[in-house]
This record gives structure tokens, sequence and C-alpha cells, in this order.
């Protein structure tokens, strides 16, 4: 197949506005009269040139094309435009996982001897990576309490602060961010607003709209929805000024591509050309065709499965806060959570996505026992399955801290996190119900 064609069947642009569920099931992809209607898996790592100017073109950024997979591919390019038409940005760059995209997120703007502002109450492996990894390559991270009150928070900035980084639904405390304030402290100080929305996913909050200007998600998680496939993807709103001093390697001849000035070249998503055109060049953390086309076909359910998953989450979060065996709930989108009017200020229709943590009476005697009693839910390390998922974390995901350093990021012995499927409610509940009445029976 040409290359033309390759182009022209993938990452096709897409028409100014259109539904969500519109852009789940068609986006990305437009069939050509007599071509497949499902987009294919192109899994080839080489593309075939006419000459050697046309290869000249292509390696000086000139042309736009595929050069090799680890830059690009057009199975993966569908993913990206898809997924950049559903949060309303201007190009993305897909991942080999989502810890791989925050890491390109940062390391693409900030360098050895920059500063980082970052929420307290990111995923711990984002909070790892900034704490001790980056720290180590020079780049150093003030982490501060999303909830802080903004005179506060302006104190963390500083002349070499290259941005500011937040989650929209924090893992797993599930904090919901106050948008209003940290974009006003971006702009403030003039840094690009990073937002990892991984756990709302862009049915639910669409952070463009509310300040953001850069967004990763672990496509692991609600956009495979079933456990199949590591991958991440970061996209660019095209919102930010690269141009105001602060970021050279944007605005600056890059002489590893003929002196490309990426500000000048790409002035809608100069930095996700950046991204690709250099880090993935030389990281290399790029996803596979095959694992984009799972993505799509994940994506194309999505806006089913997220309200599900919501809906199925305030149920069971509704039951277990009556249930005799449990301390407290926590559901963003439960009454009384103190998150729910900024679930109803920032997310669509009201859902608050398919995570709640509970506290069990008897702590991680009483887990032990309520895990080893489940039949519908199962003991998994993993977080947006189709399938009900349960996790202790104080036994598991920060097992390695201490008793101090597990209570101050909010993590308790009594604490059980799930992630609720999608399968019947009543069926989830009743699971629950008999796993959690068989405790010290
Ligand atoms: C909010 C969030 N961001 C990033 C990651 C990392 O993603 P991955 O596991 O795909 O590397 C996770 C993983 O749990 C996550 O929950």
């Amino acid at each position: 197949m040409s290359k033309r064609t390759i182009r022209k069947t993938a990452a096709t642009p897409a028409p100014a506005t259109r539904g969500q569920g519109t852009i789940c099931i068609q986006g990305g992809y437009t069939p050509t009269v007599g071509g497949p209607r499902v987009l294919p898996i192109f899994q080839s790592t080489t593309y075939k040139y006419e000459d050697l100017d046309q290869v000249e073109r292509l390696f000086a950024l000139k042309e736009a094309g595929y050069k090799y997979t680890r830059t690009g591919n057009p199975t993966v390019a569908a993913f990206e435009a898809k997924i950049t038409e559903l949060e309303g940005g201007t190009g993305a760059v897909a991942l080999a996982s989502g810890q791989a995209a925050n890491l390109l997120a940062i390391t693409n703007i900030a360098n050895a001897g920059d500063h980082i502002v970052a929420a307290s109450t990111l995923y711990g492996g984002t909070y790892t990576l900034l704490h001790r990894t980056l720290k180590r390559y020079g780049i150093e991270t003030t982490f501060i309490d999303p909830e802080a009150p903004e005179r506060e928070l302006q104190k963390a900035f500083r002349p070499n602060t290259k941005l500011l980084i937040a989650e929209t639904i924090g893992n797993p405390g599930l904090g919901i961010l106050d948008f209003a304030k940290f974009a006003s402290l971006a702009r403030k100080f003039d840094v690009p607003f990073v937002v990892d929305n991984t756990l709302a996913t862009p049915i639910l909050c669409r952070p463009f709209q509310l300040g953001a200007n850069i967004i990763t998600h672990s496509a692991t998680k609600y956009i495979d929805g079933h456990a199949t496939s590591l991958g991440g993807v970061m996209i660019d709103g095209g919102n930010y000024n690269w141009a105001n001093g602060k970021f050279p390697d944007l605005t600056e001849p890059d002489d590893t591509y003929a002196g490309t000035r990426y500000v000048e070249k790409f002035p809608t998503n100069a930095y996700i050309a950046k991204a690709r055109a250099q880090y993935l060049r030389d990281f290399g953390a790029c996803l596979s065709p095959f694992n984009a086309f799972l993505f799509n076909l994940g994506l194309e359910t999505l806006h089913l499965r997220i309200q599900r998953h919501s809906d199925n989450a305030l149920a069971l979060a509704e039951f277990l806060s009556t249930h005799p065996k449990v301390n407290w709930v926590i559901y963003p989108g439960l009454k009384g959570n103190p998150n729910r009017a900024r679930v109803k200020k920032y997310f669509q229709s009201n859902a608050a996505s398919g995570i709640l943590t509970f506290g069990i009476k008897g702590n991680t005697k009483a887990a032990r026992t309520f895990v080893k009693n489940l039949k519908v839910a199962a003991l998994v390390v993993h977080i947006g399955d189709a399938r009900t998922s349960v996790l202790h974390p104080a036994t598991s995901t920060h097992a390695q801290l201490t008793p101090e350093q597990q209570r101050s990021a909010g993590i308790t012995p009594d604490m059980i996190r799930v992630s609720v499927g999608i399968e019947d409610a009543a069926d989830i509940i009743a699971d629950f119900d008999q796993a959690l009445r068989g405790i010290g029976r």
C-alpha cells in the first residue's frame, strides 16, 4: 500500500464538531470506498519511498509522513487522532505506558536545573518518578497540597518552574481537582498546566476547557477497558504560548532536524511535534500498532462503559455506606462527599467514574477474609477493567511504606480500593454483601 493511501485511510482530519459518542465510534479513521470499514492493524516497522529526496525531506521534517514505526505508524496515528478529537486538542503522541506518557510530558519541556510544581496526590508511580528518578537527573519538584489556599500554593513557584501537574481524579485519594484554582496558578506564573485525565476520561471531563494545556492518560485503564494492553498518550491543547522565552528548546533551531524551530514549523502543536521528533526517536517508548488497535476498539465503547462504571460505582457506594461491616466510603459522586460539588461543576452528566474506596471493620485481618470470600470481584492490581476488581493498598501498592508514611499518603489498614466493573450492579452488591457478612463467621 502506498504512503499516500495509508495517510488517506488513517488519521483523517475530523469535522468541526460532533458528539463524543460519534467520535468514539468513527473518530480517527475514515474508510475509503472499497477499503476496510474497521481500522486495520498496520503491523509494519517500515515504509516505502519514491527516492532519496523524499527520505531526505522526511528526515528534515520538511515533509509529513512515516519514517519508522518508533516515531509513527498509521494504526497508532488513528488512535492518536481519535483521542485528540475526544479531548478537543491539536495533536497527540501515543506511548508504551501511562508512565511513559507522564515521563515524556515532563521531560519534553523540563531539563536539568528546572523545577516542577506537582499535586502531592498524584498516582504513586508519577510521584516516585518526580520525587526520586527525575531528581537524579537534576529536575526538582515541589509537591503541594491541592486543597491548600491559592495564596499558599503561589509560594511553591520559582523563576525556573516549567510546569504544574495534577490529576483530574486523584488515585487512590479520589479528590477532584479544583481546576479553577490550578488554572489560575498556571496563568499567573505562565507555566503549562499538565493534567492526568486517566480516571475521568474525556467522556466525563474535558480539561482543555478548564484551563489545561497538556493532557496525559494511562490508556491501560478505561481507554482499553478490558485489561489487555499497556499504553499511554499525551495530548496537546494547542493553547500555550511556548514562545514566552521559557522554552528555548521549542523556539531555537534543532540541529538534529535541519534546524527546525518547532514553534514556527508546527504553530498549532509544536509541543507534540517536538516530543515525537526528539523523544520517540531517542527514548523509543512507542506504542505498538496492535495495542493501538485494541485501544481504538476500547474507545469505541468508552462513552457507554464509563457511564455504566459510574452508575454501578454509585450504587455500590450507596450500599456500602449503610453496611454494618463498613467504617466509611469515599466516592466523589456520593451524597455527602466533599468533592460532589466539583463533580457537578466540572464533569459531564454528574457521573464520577468507577473507583471508590471503603474502610472495612477489622482492618487487614478482615480484609484478608473479605477478599477470599469474593466471587464476582477479584483481587487485582489494576483499575478501569470491565470486571470488578479490589485491592488492599496497605499490603500491596503501599506495603513498602512505614505506617506513618502510609497515613500521610492517605492509606489506612482498613482501606479497600474498588474498581467497579460493568457487570449487573445487583450482582456486584450481592457479592460484596456476602463477602462482608462472611467475615468472622
Ligand atoms: C492516574 C494514573 N496515571 C498514570 C498511571 C501509569 O500508567 P501505566 O500503568 O499505564 O504505566 C497510572 C497507573 O495506575 C494511573 O493510575
